[in-house]
């Protein structure tokens, strides 16, 4: 048995104090106390001390995002500064014409460019693109082509409305296959500010998009490949995620159902298994379609995200339509697909409101 100081320490309390039972008591009573006290203080130091450090964290924390090779991380940062909305903040420019063919009662619209775009990638560039409607027909929407990699895209492209809308939308994006794509803004034109009489070529600073957003259905991510040896066209449906919740209280149970159509005919009709109680469903199933060379240029892939009910009707929950017919982002999927014959290519689409892509597929002929 060896003593160290602490019990030597201890020792001679108790022998000093071992006359009485009550005053030893009292010696242990107190040591304790001060020995609490000195750990309490010694804690609060201590905490102090790393709260200094956290708060470094902190801001060091954001630093390190912006060098974070993810697009994801960069969009937290940009939603951290949404909080405290800068005055000063330039979204760019854009130049657009306005013209009116009044045999046709015709609005047609010219987006020229843009400049003095803000970085929305990584790379310090942006993959901007713009998407142009009439409200309140929201159904009739434009995109012009993706610009890749620039902050002065030169669109040069038109669109033909018929008058009688009230405001004219024309909201500049940035592309990305692998995220939801990012407004980087927008200039609302009422049209009855407009004066009809002669035409007009103006630039507008980009106003901050906003609303639009918040009524978003969610996004879903799927791969596409042709191989066109063999007339197989393979969709895999990969994931969605930040699905519109369906039930007032919980959840939804989505599945995807996708539909080959032609001149606007289902002519095959395939779907997910049910993915439980989940607004993020992780699918990875894949769907395969015979398709000739002939027909790849005029099919169209409609893809439904439906919640499963088993007493009501199925809700469909938002949906996209693919194919070489189709506009923007999704044509530039089709097309990349076609582009790179034997290769799965795999992009994030918004899924629309099921009544504006049924307006689509409607057929033409
Ligand atoms: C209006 O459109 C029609 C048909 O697209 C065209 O023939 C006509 O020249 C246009 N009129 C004007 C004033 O541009
Ligand atoms: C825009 O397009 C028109 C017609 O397609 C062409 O004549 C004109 O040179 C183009 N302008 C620019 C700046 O690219
Ligand atoms: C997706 O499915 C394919 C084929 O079934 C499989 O090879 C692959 O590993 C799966 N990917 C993930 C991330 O689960």
């Amino acid at each position: 048995f060896k003593l160290n100081e602490f019990g030597y320490f201890f020792a001679c309390v108790y022998s000093f104090a071992a006359s009485s039972w009550v005053v030893a008591a009292f010696w242990i009573v107190s040591l304790c106390v001060l020995l609490s006290f000195g750990v309490c203080a010694w804690k609060k130091c201590l905490r102090k001390d790393k709260d200094k450090k956290k708060g470094k964290e902190k801001s060091k924390h954001v630093r390190c995002v912006c060098v974070q090779p993810l697009k994801v991380e960069i969009k937290k940062e940009t939603e951290l500064s949404d909080i405290q909305p800068k005055e000063d903040e330039k979204l760019g420019r854009l130049h657009f014409t306005l013209d009116y063919n009044f045999t046709d009662n015709m609005l047609v619209v010219g987006i020229l460019q843009a400049a003095g775009l803000p970085a929305m990638d990584v790379g310090g560039s942006s993959d901007p693109y713009v998407k142009v409607y009439l409200l309140p027909d929201k159904k009739k929407k434009f995109e012009t082509k993706v610009h890749r990699k620039t902050l002065e895209p030169n669109f040069n492209e038109t669109f033909t409305f018929k008058l009688g809308g009230k405001t004219l939308v024309m909201t500049v994006y940035d592309f990305d296959r692998f995220s939801k794509h990012d407004a980087i803004g927008v200039v609302k034109i009422p049209m009855s500010s407009v004066d009809f009489s002669q035409s007009l070529q103006e630039w507008r600073d980009l106003q901050k998009a906003e609303k639009e957003e918040s009524e978003r259905l969610g996004d879903i991510c799927l791969s596409l490949r042709y191989v066109p040896t063999a007339g197989k066209l393979t969709v895999v449906i990969l994931e969605a995620k930040n699905l519109k919740k369906m039930d007032v209280g919980g959840l939804s149970d989505p599945y995807v159902k996708l539909h080959l159509m032609l001149n606007g005919k289902r002519l095959k009709k395939k779907k997910t298994t049910i993915k439980k109680n989940t607004l993020n469903p992780y699918y990875n199933e894949s769907f395969s379609f015979e398709v000739s060379c002939e027909q790849i240029e005029k099919v169209q892939v409609a893809v439904t995200v439906l919640d499963y009910d088993k007493i009501g009707k199925n809700d469909a929950i938002g949906k996209v339509l693919l194919g070489g017919s189709v506009a923007g982002t999704e044509q530039h999927h089709w097309s990349d697909m076609l582009a790179n014959p034997r290769r799965p290519i795999a992009q994030w689409h918004s899924l629309q409101p099921q009544d504006d892509i049924n307006a689509l597929i409607a057929p033409h002929i």
